[in-house]
């Protein structure tokens, strides 16, 4: 058995580890301003919560969930996305109970057991946003935009924003059939997973990028066509709140999204350099969601961002996060009890609130300057038997090299003074 990390996960190792922290922190400002607030759900949920929230016949439920039995003998999945389980928590907590709408953000690991290649992993981590509560379009745009400023914000403006509105319970099932027709009449050319599809899921056929199947997609009715009155108003108010923002999106009546819990807004914000695996973030409404999983209708609108899709995004257009690790004080020391007054006075240094290191390698004077600059150290002190004798050390402004000397007795409200 190897001991390497299972297949399709990631260590996120420094300095990227401080590049998620700042985007986390980005984001978390973001919602603050937006005036969401986190949630946190359990990583694993009993199954059929994402059977019935997410759908039977979806690839996640039917190919990509990791099931196990737990030792009472129930059945339990690892979290493949967050909805549904936000959903379970605003039903079981009857939040609905609360002055609406209720809106979360949440960020944690997803597990999804698909074939990894760039931009797709097994365990991946999602920064999701959910409002519920509301069927106010108004909102729909204000997911929208609020995921592309938390892009703006990392200096991010070469995203495509695609929507779509899927419809709902009333106008779907029509549109259904009528695309079933158009496949069925083209059946010799879908490929065999998009022919299982047309039994399963034939919505789903719209998504497929097979060329023979985008051949008969292309000439397949479209479903911005068969929308109810109510779905097409909501999609025109909608559009007009996203103009009103000056936002720039595509339609793609193509656009259906690969759960089955959306209804009407669906959107997809895509970074062109990313190759197969492009969509940053994606969401839309999913108001028939609350009836699958608790017998109660509410509507809600919500996204997802893949850190790993963002970071990977960031590398492509060159944009370095302003990450720069760096420490107030190095302390340099010379011998054994120059290394014990040093010891002592790290700690105060940073019980005082500054950033301080010292060698734990006994290195030379030399590697220790050395790994001070390594370290971004703003500052460094030499210590050594005469520093501790005359109780007066030098300190180095190591960008300018000045040089002032500094009674050890004064040297944390001194330093504190030069930061
Ligand atoms: P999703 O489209 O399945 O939607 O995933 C959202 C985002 O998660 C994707 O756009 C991508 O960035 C990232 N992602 C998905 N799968 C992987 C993977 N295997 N590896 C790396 N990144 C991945 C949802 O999960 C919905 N819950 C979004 C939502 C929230 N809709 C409404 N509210």
């Amino acid at each position: 058995m190897s001991l390497n990390a299972p297949r399709g996960t990631n260590d996120i190792l420094p300095p990227l580890s401080s590049k998620w922290k700042y985007i986390l922190n980005k984001a978390e400002d973001l919602m603050e301003r937006y005036n969401y607030s986190e949630i946190k759900t359990p990583i694993f949920e009993y199954t059929p919560l994402f059977q019935r929230g997410i759908g039977e016949a979806t690839d996640i439920v039917e190919k990509e969930m990791y099931t196990f039995e737990d030792k009472g003998g129930r059945s339990i999945t690892l979290r493949p996305e967050g909805t549904a389980s936000v959903m379970r928590s605003f039903m079981e907590n009857k939040i609905y109970g609360r002055a609406q709408p209720t809106k979360y953000y949440y960020f944690g690991p997803m597990f999804r057991y698909e074939r990894p290649q760039s931009g797709r992993y097994r365990q991946f981590y999602q920064f999701g946003v959910e409002a519920l509560g509301s069927d106010d379009p108004a909102l729909d745009a204000e997911m929208i935009s609020m995921g592309l400023n938390l892009m703006e914000e990392l200096d991010l403006d070469n995203l495509q924003t695609i929507i779509n509105s899927i419809g709902c319970k009333k106008c779907r099932p029509d549109y259904i059939e009528r695309l079933k027709k158009h496949l069925v009449n083209h059946k010799e050319k879908l490929c065999s997973d998009c022919k299982k599809r047309l039994k399963t899921n034939p919505l789903r056929i719209l998504d497929c990028k097979n060329d023979s199947c985008s051949a008969v997609i292309k000439e397949a009715p479209k479903i911005t066509d068969y929308l109810c009155t109510e779905c097409q108003n909501h999609f025109e108010k909608v559009k007009n709140y996203l103009d009103s923002l000056n936002i720039d999106y595509n339609i793609d009546p193509k656009l259906v999204r690969g759960l089955d819990y959306y209804t009407k807004t669906a959107f997809e914000i895509k970074y062109k350099g990313l190759g197969a695996q492009d969509t940053v973030f994606a969401g839309g409404r999913y108001n028939g969601l609350a009836e699958e999983i608790g017998g109660r209708e509410v509507p809600a609108i919500g996204f997802a961002l893949g850190m790993e899709r963002l970071i990977l995004t960031l590398e492509k257009e060159e944009i370095d996060l302003p990450i720069n690790k760096s420490i107030d004080l190095y302390l340099t020391t010379i011998g054994e009890k120059a290394k014990e007054k040093g010891f002592e006075l790290l700690s105060k240094i940073r019980k005082s609130g500054l950033k301080a290191k010292m060698d734990y390698l006994d290195r030379s004077v030399g590697s220790q300057m050395k790994d001070a600059d390594r370290s971004n150290a703003s500052y460094t002190i030499i210590i050594g038997g005469d520093e501790l004798k005359s109780g007066v050390a030098t300190v180095r402004n190591m960008d300018s090299g000045e040089e002032l000397d500094i009674e050890l007795a004064n040297i944390i409200n001194e330093m504190h003074e030069l930061v």
